[in-house]
């Protein structure tokens, strides 16, 4: 186990927020100069081997990001000890993760926007049912908390 920062996030389809967030963090990462491995990944697994949703990659390719290469997967007990830190898009998936997690898991658990001042105990929305703004408002909610961890993982 190296000391480097393993960070994975996961929602419900792993083919909207979580992609995001995993697109999000890695451009912070780089931005930052920090080496950390970064993966997402669902608590459901009707996507599993899919891209992310056609609304996402858009979004993320209009800031800059390509997460077009992504392929949903469904998160796994070993992920628990895989992973030094696991988010939860929404509070649901917290509680999916938190019945799923291995006793000897060593991952640090936590709801994504609890790393966001004044964000704490929020979650960020599920777009899938909506239209493309929704997409808008999980881009911004992961860059916020993106940025965040890059603050705090650089202390
Ligand atoms: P995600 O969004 O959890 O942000 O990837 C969803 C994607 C698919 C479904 C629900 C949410 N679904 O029910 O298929």
């Amino acid at each position: 186990m190296t000391s480097k920062p393993a960070l994975l996030f996961v929602c419900l389809g792993n083919i909207c927020r979580s992609p995001l967030a995993e697109g999000a963090m890695r451009v912070a990462a780089k931005d930052a100069g920090l080496d950390m491995h970064i993966d997402s990944a669902g608590t459901g697994a009707w996507h599993v081997g899919n891209p992310p949703d056609s609304r996402a990659i858009a979004t993320a390719r209009g800031k800059g990001v390509d997460i077009s290469g992504l392929q949903a997967r469904q998160v796994d007990v070993a992920d628990f000890t895989r992973f030094t830190h696991i988010f939860a898009l929404d509070a649901q998936n917290l509680a999916d993760l938190r019945q799923l997690a291995p006793t000897d898991a060593t991952a640090e658990l936590a709801l994504l926007l609890d790393m966001v001042p004044g964000r704490e105990g929020q979650a960020v929305a599920d777009p899938y049912y909506g239209d493309e703004s929704g997409f808008a408002v999980t881009w911004r909610d992961v860059s916020a908390a993106a940025d965040a961890l890059i603050a705090r993982l650089s202390r």
